[in-house]
């Protein structure tokens, strides 16, 4: 029965990768909105993707969050892959600090035995304090590296969820729902129909050096994410390997 469960999933896994263009599209079984423990294997199917895809001297940018985080446990050193350097995709994210970019690259360069590199700013910056910034450095160098990025591993968030995670002001929340918008990944804000309508003033990687990575790995799971989903995937590079969970792909199944 259980072999039946997974051929099912397969299946659907590949109809959502043809409905969405998609290069790859892996289920996970259960509903994480209803039990965490869907996390664990939801880490473990993108840590194996992931370490299929890397090879020698590869950049690989990291965002943060609690999917993303599920990979940590299941990455190890394997053969193929020396001198693979982990950036921050972002800066910080205010409170949450075990599952912020830089801690995730970190804890990923321990267990894979690699190098990384952090980028601690401020999640909110002014135009002023951002343009000054821009010639640190610090920072000029981790835009080098997201320049020559090979590989992203990032989540999807609920744009509203997110707002609230990052404190973000109630001028700003009331902004961002003026926009109508709807997903978030790698500090864009995205409405319905997939366009940018707001970004987070933090330095970080472009969506464009994102498009130009031979890999990119997005998590993410539960229900509660599908209008998320959607959202990001009508601009999701091709190139996107999503790894998710039953509960979230049947109910994107429904709307496509
Ligand atoms: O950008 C979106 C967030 O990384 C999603 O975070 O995996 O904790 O829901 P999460």
């Amino acid at each position: 029965a259980l072999v039946y469960e997974w051929s099912g999933l397969t299946q659907l896994g590949k109809a959502l990768e043809q409905q969405l263009g998609l290069q790859h599209v892996l289920v996970v079984p259960g509903d994480y909105n209803d039990d965490e423990t869907v996390l664990t294997l939801l880490g473990k199917e993108a840590a194996q993707q992931f370490l299929s895809t890397i090879a020698n001297e590869q950049v690989v940018a990291v965002t943060g969050g609690k999917s993303v985080a599920s990979l940590a446990q299941f990455l190890q050193p394997v053969d193929h892959q020396q001198n693979i350097t982990f950036v921050a995709a972002r800066g910080g994210i205010g409170h949450e600090m075990h599952m912020q970019a830089n801690t995730l690259v970190a804890t990923f360069a321990m267990q894979m035995d690699a190098q990384h590199r952090t980028l601690f700013l401020p999640e909110h910056l002014s135009e002023q304090a951002y343009q000054a910034m821009l010639t640190e450095p610090m920072v000029t160098e981790i835009m080098a590296y997201y320049d020559r990025a090979d590989c992203v591993i990032h989540g999807i968030g609920s744009a509203e969820e997110m707002a609230i995670r990052r404190n973000t002001s109630a001028e700003d929340l009331r902004i961002l729902e003026e926009k109508g918008a709807v997903s978030e990944a790698f500090g864009y804000y995205f409405n319905a129909e997939g366009q940018i309508v707001h970004r987070i003033r933090t330095i970080g990687i472009q969506l464009e050096q994102v498009e130009k990575c031979k890999h990119i790995i997005a998590v993410a799971a539960g229900k509660q994410k599908v209008n998320a989903m959607l959202s990001y995937f009508k601009v999701a590079p091709k190139q996107t390997i999503f790894i998710t969970d039953e509960a979230a792909a049947k109910a994107i199944a429904e709307r496509l």
